[in-house]
């Protein structure tokens, strides 16, 4: 035929477990990041913040009051907020009852808890710096725990972390702190704002329901901060049909609270 072939690599995508594999355990726990392991998916997310006495913990919110029984445990503490609770008050909620009785006792763990589960179930990290703006010097902080655990050695540089946020700023910190780290900011910015952006970052990762073939190929023209092209997640789709008219985008990654749906529909890995 004559016709001319899309630019596409081909490749099926990257699949990662949001908040690890959500749909089926606690989301941001150990046992959700087992979970993911068990389905034999490489790659988790997670959203990190930070306690009033300045430990970082992995949970979405920037409340307590969702994912945990902060409300009966601290009724007078309204609005719960992570950031007004110490790491020891925090250690004793309980963060699996609210998604069903058998996992009562997870609890919201610590950056350095999560980090040493992915590491012993050998996966790869996507870790979502989450509200920087709340948290000043996060991005500091955050890289200095990915040190003290091993996770800025080359091999995982290379291949297994990811740090990305929804602010640009805070990404750009990230870079400048520790410029070997791969990046990637969340969100669907516009294409005029992709050269400042890929001086400081290797991806852009969407919800999907913001994109097209063409922005994918848009972002894909140019060479992130690692001189390769410019890497595409998206997120978060949750169903086979979905994933596959989203993998027919060329996406690089699809970011799913079930990854195994995903991974079926898509041959991704
Ligand atoms: O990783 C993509 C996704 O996690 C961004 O949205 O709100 O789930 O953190 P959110
Ligand atoms: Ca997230």
């Amino acid at each position: 035929s004559s016709g001319v072939r899309a630019a596409e690599d081909g490749e099926p995508p990257t699949v990662i477990a949001h908040r690890g594999a959500s749909a089926y355990a606690p989301e941001n726990t150990l046992a959700a990041v087992d979970a993911a392991a068990r389905l034999g998916i490489h790659w988790v997310e997670n959203d990190v913040q930070r306690t009033k006495d300045g430990e970082l913990v992995v949970i979405h919110d920037d409340s307590l009051q969702r994912t945990t029984d902060v409300e009966e445990v601290f009724p007078g503490r309204a609005p719960w907020k992570v950031k007004d609770f110490t790491a020891a008050e925090i250690a004793r909620l309980d963060a699996g009852s609210w998604f069903g009785a058998s996992y009562a006792g997870a609890r919201v763990p610590t950056l350095e808890q999560y980090m040493r589960r992915v590491e012993r179930n050998n996966q790869n990290l996507l870790l979502e710096i989450k509200n920087p703006a709340l948290y000043p010097g996060i991005e500091q902080q955050t890289l200095k725990v990915l040190s003290d655990e091993g996770w800025l050695d080359q091999a995982h540089r290379a291949s297994r972390l990811i740090v990305q946020s929804f602010s640009a700023d805070s990404v750009r910190t990230v870079h400048a702190l520790k410029p070997g780290v791969k990046t990637a900011i969340l969100g669907t910015p516009s294409v005029a704002n992709l050269s400042t952006y890929a001086t400081f970052t290797d991806q852009i990762n969407p919800s999907y329901s913001t994109i097209s073939p063409g922005y994918v190929a848009a972002v894909h023209a140019f060479d992130g901060a690692h001189d390769k092209p410019l890497k595409v997640f998206a997120w978060t789709v949750n169903d086979a049909e979905t994933a596959r008219r989203v993998a027919g985008y060329d996406v690089d990654g699809i970011i799913s609270n079930k990854p195994d749906v995903v991974r079926d529909a898509t041959g991704g890995s």
